[in-house]
């Protein structure tokens, strides 16, 4: 018996130095990618003073998408807290105290919004900026003088601190690409123009990018929750017409008479897109590849 306890001892002796080892290569490997220094001179763009806050047409539907997780009032708020996940805060955009919106010059705004980069030049994690990278000059300055303009909400988020299950997602790569989307950056692309509004495919992608964050990039959806139904030609809406399309996005309501639920498909903010650029959409959802999916 002593022997086997002995023997016993040796097992678990082993296998909690496996653990700390490797524990420890996840915390050395995370932690490089984390603390990585990018030198990022953002291009200089021109920052309207003002921009009218009363439309909600495209650009200025973006600030309801910061909204989903900078909260209602962009004063940040906690995304996830437990043990193995971590804390993960998303910033409080205002100028009240807590906030970034005082101290944030427009070279700060640049380089987190199209680099995923903060200040010290450091990533920044879970904040997807390879999306925001698509937006043209004209429609990122709309858009930073948009969030510019929000009440200063004082609030304090905790700061973001990694768990061992994020930490070997990253490692293993199961995560997606907005997690450190300061890797995935072509940080010297130059920045194609973006094309002329109107009712073409171009303008319909160029928006459509928006939609990616959930359908996915080729639009065909995903089998989880919140991942939204396949909008290629193969998918769910292959039968609509253009005018129904138009009709559920700005009702929630599907031909069906399905309705769609705000909190996982925001089209009570999709809602306020103009006729042409929701149409715009359209006509770029109907020229993508029809991907035939088991999911609706
Ligand atoms: C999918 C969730 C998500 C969306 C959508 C999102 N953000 Fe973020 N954002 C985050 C998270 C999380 C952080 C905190 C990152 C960190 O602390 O490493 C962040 C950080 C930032 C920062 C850096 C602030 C700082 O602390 O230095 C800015 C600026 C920012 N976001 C602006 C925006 C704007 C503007 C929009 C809308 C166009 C937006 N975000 C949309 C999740 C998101
Ligand atoms: C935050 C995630 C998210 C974003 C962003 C998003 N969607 Fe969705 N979408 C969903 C989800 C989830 C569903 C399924 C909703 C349900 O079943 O209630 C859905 C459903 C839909 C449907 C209904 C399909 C059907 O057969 O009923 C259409 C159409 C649609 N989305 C279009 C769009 C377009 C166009 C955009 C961009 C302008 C967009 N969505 C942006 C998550 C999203």
């Amino acid at each position: 018996m002593p022997k086997l306890i002995r023997w016993l001892g040796v097992v678990l002796g082993v296998l909690a130095g496996l653990l700390l080892a490797s524990t420890g290569a996840l915390y050395a490997l995370t932690e490089a990618r984390l603390n990585r220094l990018y030198t990022i001179r953002p291009e200089p763009l021109v920052i309207p003073a003002q921009v009218d806050l009363t439309r909600r047409d495209w650009p200025y539907t973006l600030v309801a998408f910061c909204k989903d997780c900078h909260g209602p009032d962009l004063a940040g708020q906690v995304l996830e807290d437990d043990l193995l996940m971590g804390t993960f805060a998303s910033s409080n955009l205002t100028a009240g105290a807590g906030g970034i919106g005082g101290v944030y010059t427009d070279q700060d705004w640049i380089r987190a919004l199209r680099h995923g980069v903060r200040p010290t030049g450091k990533p920044l994690v879970g904040m997807p900026s390879n999306i925001f990278n698509r937006l043209s000059d004209n429609d990122l300055a709309i858009l930073i003088t948009l969030v510019r303009a929000q009440p200063a909400v004082d609030h304090v988020v905790p700061a973001t601190r990694l768990g061992p299950l994020v930490r070997l997602m990253l490692v293993t790569g199961s995560i997606g690409p907005d997690a450190l989307s300061a890797e995935v950056i072509d940080h010297d692309a130059q920045r194609p123009d973006a094309p002329p509004p109107g009712v073409t495919v171009e303008y319909g992608r160029y928006m459509g990018v928006v939609c990616a964050t959930c359908h996915g990039a080729d639009m065909s959806g995903g089998p989880d929750a919140g991942e939204g139904m396949n909008l290629t030609p193969g998918g769910t809406t292959k039968d609509w017409t253009e005018g129904e399309f138009v009709q559920t996005l700005r009702t929630g309501i599907a031909p069906d008479g399905r309705t769609l639920d705000p909190e996982q498909m925001p089209w009570n903010d999709i809602q306020n897109l103009s006729d042409e650029q929701l149409r715009a959409i359209w006509l770029y959802l109907r020229s993508l590849p029809a991907v035939q999916t088991e999911h609706r």
